[in-house]
């Protein structure tokens, strides 16, 4: 494939051979060099018009380990500021001979959007509420450290389901992989058409809790709840029903804690659990740099590693 833009795109046997050819690159990260000059013939430009730091840095990281010359792009510092448009922007920063863009955008679509203006392989960093393929891709790759085969495992994603592009791209990757997936949340928190996801819908934390073998609990997104209306439930509500806490691991050993960050402590969970022996959390992230070289690798026309 040319393009990263959404796990839509990608079938089983894609996705189980990106995590494969990332176990590679995981290995390069504990060496005392970490770094693979697969790039070095490569320009890329980071185009984040949304906030990040995993993501944003582990792709630049990615990129430098192996090799390419890196641009970053933000709104804040750019003619963004003076009115440029989407389409302006990139094929001026096309015209300086690029051979990827990573994007995030606040808009759904835009990845797809930018592989029609210009010639460079695009990667979806984040669209909108839309997908985030390469975090779906480190969660799997991190769920399979703890259980290597994900067939008939019991996923449950916590949280604020409608807002996530994170929880789209998970459910389309786990189902293909052949997990069993949970949302659970409040009702408020679950898209109108939770029905048509392919998941068990759950509004029991205790019930979800005790038969999952993961927990990945999602950030509150605060910032694309409707201007003007009052958060329902309110965040102390939701801690209360559906934040974890230390008592469901002493009450649940079996469960495994993940999230995609950023953690709204106190919140989506106990800080304790976060920082727990349970929690995997800080795994996810150091995957995310060698689950983003794989990708790198794989759309930058290299062949099995
Ligand atoms: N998980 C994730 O996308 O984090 P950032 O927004 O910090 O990149």
């Amino acid at each position: 494939q040319k393009h990263l833009l959404g796990l839509k795109e990608y079938s089983r046997e894609d996705i189980l051979f990106v995590l494969e050819q990332a176990k590679y690159f995981r290995e390069i990260l504990d060496r005392p060099v970490p770094k693979v000059p697969t790039l070095r013939d490569k320009t890329i430009v980071n185009l984040f018009y949304e906030n990040s730091t995993r993501t944003r840095l582990s792709f630049e990281l990615a990129q430098k380990r192996m090799g390419a010359d890196v641009v970053n792009f933000s709104t804040g510092s750019s003619s963004v500021k003076k009115g440029e448009t989407l389409k302006d922007t990139i094929r001026n920063i096309s015209s300086m001979k690029i051979d990827m863009v990573v994007v995030r955008h606040e808009s759904p679509g835009v990845p797809y959007f930018l592989t029609r203006v210009v010639d460079a392989a695009i990667i979806n960093a984040g669209d909108g509420a839309h997908e985030h393929p390469t975090q779906a891709l480190l969660d799997m790759f991190t769920m399979q450290q703890v259980y290597p085969d994900l067939e008939g495992r019991h996923i449950a994603i916590i949280g604020d389901i409608s807002h996530s592009r994170v929880v789209r791209s998970n459910i389309i990757g786990l189902n293909k992989l052949g997990a069993k997936v949970t949302v659970c949340g409040p009702k408020t928190f679950m898209p109108v058409f939770v029905e048509d996801l392919g998941v068990e819908v759950s509004y029991d934390l205790e019930e979800t809790l005790s038969s999952c073998d993961i927990a990945m609990a999602l950030r509150i997104q605060l910032e694309r709840q409707d201007a003007g209306t009052e958060l329902f439930p309110s965040i102390r509500e939701y801690h209360e029903k559906f934040g974890i806490k230390m008592e469901h691991l002493e009450k649940y050993p079996n469960f495994t804690v993940m999230h995609p960050g950023p953690i709204n402590r106190g919140v989506e969970m106990e800080s304790e659990v976060a920082d727990s022996d349970r929690s995997i959390i800080l795994s996810q992230v150091t995957n995310g740099v060698a689950v983003r070289m794989a990708v790198l690798y794989l759309l930058s026309g290299g062949t099995r590693i």
